[in-house]
């Protein structure tokens, strides 16, 4: 699946730069060429004869060696690549990243390659959680710059958390994503899932019941078939895929802000379950039981954020695809709302209690376009998630 792409690997200094090792005899089993790049921390960790034995390259380290210039400028060098992968990125090269720095080869690197970038990051679990690390995380991201992992887990410091390199086999599946060649090639889209949560005051807010499950299949989906997704989630139990763009939000407003910043796309798919109301007198401190009795809530509703893409007039996605969770009457009701909404298409699915799709792993999911409704046998998400992609790629590629 990878034969005849050509990997640049920047290896960062840290403790996983030995599984970096792993990852290049993967790729190179799966037919890439791997060309190691090794940050000046790196070759502290793994030893550049390593890196070129096992990649049967050239391994290259310093950006001031004028032979290498000689034969191989860093500009060609990040040009020649199908896409770049820092593994394992470290605090410092996210943050370098992030900033734009170039001041050693890696980072002059990325800031001249004009292919895509995939970083594994990988440090201790409290520098993954400091507020510098994570808003870098999130610039990178809206730079589309694929994050896979870190994962959760025993860190070699001795702590636990969040901040292990993602495993190698993670990686080259993200990879294998980012550099598809399947039907949604070059197509770029955004997708919602998971619920939102609306703050009642600090601690407290109003949320539902939604998993993400069905989101994330939908990313997995298109991501496999070759897509560039952006994935806007809220606070969902489901894991996010490895190969997408995420944009963690908490709010329905945070949502509709997130998905029209990351405009244009070919597509978007709205799998989010949206609160409809936020709570318009939120608390600036938390409320206190009292004298004064209970608190009372004023409601005020949110964007529909399906209805503000769909009504763009200008830079609409060419296909504009939203969820119906219906209870009764699901056909009728879908069918009003594909057009009350001028999306595309609706996906509609029967959610009564009895069903288990909500929070299960089925759907039974009924298609209302504008050629009717067609109804889908009872299938796992995973493969409503598949089929509804291919019926994207189909439409996208069509004419
Ligand atoms: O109106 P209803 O909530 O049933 O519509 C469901 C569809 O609209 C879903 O695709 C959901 O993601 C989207 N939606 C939205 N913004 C809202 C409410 C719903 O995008 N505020």
């Amino acid at each position: 699946m990878l034969a005849g792409k050509r990997i640049l690997l920047i290896i960062g200094g840290g403790i996983a730069a030995f599984k970096s090792l792993d990852l290049i005899r993967r790729l190179r089993e799966r037919g890439a060429t791997v060309v190691p790049v090794l940050t000046k921390a790196g070759q502290e960790f793994v030893t550049p004869l390593s890196a070129s034995a096992l990649a049967a390259e050239k391994v290259y380290t310093d950006l001031f060696n004028l032979t290498d210039e000689a034969e191989m400028g860093h500009i060609e060098l990040s040009r020649d690549a199908d896409l770049v992968v820092v593994a394992p990125a470290t605090a410092d090269l996210m943050a370098k990243m992030a900033g734009g720095h170039a001041n050693d080869l890696a980072s002059t690197i990325l800031m001249a390659t004009d292919k895509r970038v995939l970083i594994a990051p990988a440090m201790n679990v409290r520098m993954w959680d400091h507020a510098a690390t994570q808003r870098n995380a999130t610039t990178l991201q809206q730079d589309g710059v694929i994050i896979v992992g870190p994962n959760e887990g025993d860190m070699a410091c001795g702590e636990y958390g969040p901040g292990r390199m993602a495993e190698p086999l993670e990686i080259v599946a993200a990879i294998e994503a980012a550099l598809n060649d399947g039907p949604l090639k070059d197509k770029r889209i955004v997708v919602t899932s998971g619920p939102t949560h609306e703050p009642i005051d600090p601690v407290r807010y109003i949320a539902n019941r939604s998993s993400g499950a069905q989101g994330s299949a939908i990313a997995r989906a298109l991501s496999a078939l070759g897509a560039e997704v952006v994935f806007v989630t809220g606070p969902a139990e489901a894991r996010p895929p490895d190969g997408v763009s995420v944009v963690p939000v908490q709010t329905a407003q945070e949502m509709h802000d997130a998905v029209h910043k990351n405009l244009p796309a070919d597509a978007a798919v709205f799998a989010a379950a949206v609160a409809d109301w936020r709570v318009e007198n939120s608390a600036e401190q938390k409320i206190k039981k009292g004298p004064d009795g209970t608190p009372s809530l004023k409601f005020t509703e949110n964007p529909d954020i399906l209805a503000s893409v769909a009504g763009l007039e200008v830079g609409r996605p060419r296909l504009v695809v939203g969820f119906a969770a219906e209870t009764t009457n699901v056909t009728e009701h879908a069918t009003a709302k594909r057009l009350r909404k001028g999306c595309d298409w609706i996906v509609a699915n029967d959610v009564s209690p009895g069903t288990g799709i909500m929070g299960g792993s089925e759907n039974a999911v009924t298609m209302i376009t504008d050629q009717g409704a067609d109804a889908w046998p009872r299938m796992t998400k995973d493969e409503v998630a598949r089929k509804l992609a291919h019926q994207i790629a189909e439409a996208l590629n069509d004419a």
